[in-house]
């Protein structure tokens, strides 16, 4: 039985074939974000009072952080809530979460994070697409 048959040389060949055009193509496309623009120094300030209040033991960005709150990844470009809706319940607060005492510009900040984390990507699972090649993918609003 050591025998080849022409069919699994042609069989192997054309695995060999596309192993070598898939791997090409894996590791030659480019893995930068288009169409993100840098973070602002107002949104770095942001990002480290995000941290220091513990936003995210109530809140999510990209569905990690605790559950208490809503997902905010996109409510600044969400086109139904946007920067002055986010900036009202900084300020203020609600009966379920605390107001900070931030001032206006340590508001701003925090905006300004949560709208380079919207520019940065689309997250809601609800609106999540699995393509026919096994990934998920979100609509924005
Ligand atoms: C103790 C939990 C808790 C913490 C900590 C907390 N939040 Fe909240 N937040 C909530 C809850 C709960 C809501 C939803 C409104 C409600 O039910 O009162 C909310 C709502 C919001 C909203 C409006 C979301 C929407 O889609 O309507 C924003 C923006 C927000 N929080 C930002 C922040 C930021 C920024 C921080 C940190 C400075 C923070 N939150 C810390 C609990 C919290």
């Amino acid at each position: 039985m050591t025998e080849h048959q022409p069919w699994r040389r042609i069989l192997f060949l054309s695995l060999f074939v596309s192993f070598f055009f898939y791997s090409a193509s894996v590791y030659t496309s480019g893995t930068a974000l288009t169409g993100v623009p840098n973070a602002s120094e107002s949104a770095y300030r942001g990002q480290a009072l995000y941290r220091e209040n513990n936003c995210t033991a109530c809140h999510q960005i990209y569905g990690l952080g605790g559950y208490m709150g809503p997902d905010l990844t996109n409510i600044v470009i969400d086109m139904e809530k946007g920067p002055e809706y986010a900036a009202m319940f900084i300020e203020e607060g609600t009966d379920r979460m605390p107001n900070f005492d931030l001032n206006s510009e340590q508001v701003a900040d925090l905006v300004a994070y949560l709208e380079y984390a919207g520019a940065a990507g689309a997250y809601n699972p609800q609106k999540g697409r699995m393509t026919w090649y096994g990934t998920v993918e979100y609509e924005r609003d």
